[in-house]
C-alpha cells in the first residue's frame, strides 16, 4: 500500500480512537503507548508520519535511543488495549502483556499485530514545542509546561490489513 493511500479511513480512526507508537531502544526495551495526535505528510520530498510525545511518557525515553518508530492503527477494534495502553505506563506494567508485539518488515521496531493499518518510521527529526510560541489559550487547555516533542519519521513501509 503507498502511504497516501486510504488516509482519511486512516485518520478517521486514528484521530477519534487512537493507534499505537511502539518503539524499541538502543538496550532492546520495547514499549507501545496510545496516541491520537499527528498526521502524515509530505517532507523532504518523502512520504512522513508527525506525532508528539510529552517527556514524561516512558515510550519517550525509548525514542531517546532508537531511530525508528512503528504506528499501528486498528480500526474500531482493541478498544481495551488501546485504553490501558494510553492511560497506563510501560514503567509499571509489561505491555507485552496487554497487546502481542510482532517484527516490522524494515525497521528494529516491533508493530502491534492484530491492527488495519501500519507505517514503519525511520526517525528524521525530533524538536521540542516552545511554550512562547504557543498562543496563551492553547498553552492553557493543554500545557504545564510539559510541551509535547515532534517527532518526524519518515514512512518507510506502509501496508494495511485485507489491502
Ligand atoms: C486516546 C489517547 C490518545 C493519546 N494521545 C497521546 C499523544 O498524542 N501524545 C502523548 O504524549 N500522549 C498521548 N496519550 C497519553 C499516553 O498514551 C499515556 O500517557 C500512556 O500511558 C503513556 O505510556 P508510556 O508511559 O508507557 O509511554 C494518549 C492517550 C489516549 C488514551
Amino acid at each position: 500500500m503507498k502511504p497516501f493511500e486510504n488516509l482519511g479511513a486512516m485518520m478517521e480512526h486514528f484521530a477519534r480512537h487512537g493507534g499505537f507508537l511502539t518503539a524499541k531502544d538502543a538496550q532492546g526495551r520495547t514499549n507501545t503507548m496510545t496516541i491520537s495526535w499527528g498526521f502524515v505528510g509530505n517532507m523532504w520530498n518523502k512520504p512522513h508520519f508527525i506525532t508528539v510525545v510529552r517527556p514524561q511518557r516512558f515510550t519517550y525515553d525509548l525514542l531517546a535511543t532508537a531511530d525508528n518508530f512503528t504506528i499501528s492503527v486498528p480500526f474500531g477494534t482493541m478498544s481495551e488495549e488501546l485504553k490501558i495502553c494510553g492511560t497506563q505506563s510501560g514503567r509499571d506494567i509489561d505491555k507485552s502483556t496487554i497487546v502481542t508485539f510482532a517484527p516490522a518488515k524494515t525497521v528494529t521496531s516491533p508493530i502491534v499485530a492484530g491492527c488495519d493499518f501500519y507505517y514503519e518510521c525511520r526517525i528524521n527529526y525530533v524538536d521540542s514545542l516552545h511554550g512562547n510560541k504557543i498562543p496563551k489559550d492553547v498553552d492553557e487547555k493543554f500545557y504545564n509546561q510539559d510541551w509535547h516533542d515532534f517527532f518526524i519519521g519518515e514512512i518507510v513501509e506502509s501496508y494495511a490489513r485485507g489491502i
